[in-house]
């Protein structure tokens, strides 16, 4: 059968198909970060981080057209990725909320590329802005990696639209 057989008989996938599929794939969850041009922490929550690239080393996290600091990521030179411990499933839910500063009463730290950070996270990966492509309804912003520093602990997992725990082995 040839490809073009197999094409013509798909149907179109579904919003909630594509998304029952997507979230089979287990995630962390970080928090995007950025300096806004008046000097105010911006973020919010992402499960899109992945690693690029080893030599340079890259990032990306995929952020949508709608995100409220969109235009904030899009003209930052630095982001910051604050990867979240198990521990800390409030400070994801914060920061998908909408209507309030969600950087007050968190604990949060400048990284040397002036990005605020969570001081509570597992790891913080500091970036400089690389690429940035659009695609489909998101931005997908490449980073290079110019600072990391990592802790113990263990990681907050979202796994089919839930929060979850790795299982000790
Ligand atoms: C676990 C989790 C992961 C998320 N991952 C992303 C993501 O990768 N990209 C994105 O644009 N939004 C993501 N969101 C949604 C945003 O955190 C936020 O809710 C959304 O951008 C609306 O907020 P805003 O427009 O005020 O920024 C995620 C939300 C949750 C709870």
């Amino acid at each position: 059968m040839s490809s073009e057989g197999v094409q013509s008989r798909m149907a179109p996938v579904s919003s909630a198909e594509f998304r029952l599929a997507c979230g089979r794939f287990a995630t962390g969850v970080a928090i995007a970060s950025v300096l806004d041009r008046a000097g105010v922490p911006r973020g919010l929550t992402v499960s899109s981080f992945t690693s690029v690239s080893l030599e340079p080393p890259l990032v990306l996290i995929c952020l949508g057209h709608a995100v409220t600091n969109l235009e904030d990521f899009r003209d930052a030179r630095h982001f910051g990725l604050s990867i979240l411990r198990q521990e800390d499933r409030d400070i994801s839910t914060r920061f998908a909320q909408k209507g309030h500063d969600r950087f007050e009463g968190v604990s949060w730290l400048r990284g040397e590329t002036g990005v605020p950070l969570l001081a509570s996270a597992l790891a913080f990966i500091e970036c400089a802005a690389h690429q940035r492509f659009s695609a489909g309804d998101h931005d997908i912003l490449v980073g290079e990696v110019v600072r990391t520093c990592v802790a113990d602990g263990a990681p907050l997992v979202y796994y089919a639209g839930r929060y979850a725990r790795l299982a000790p082995e």
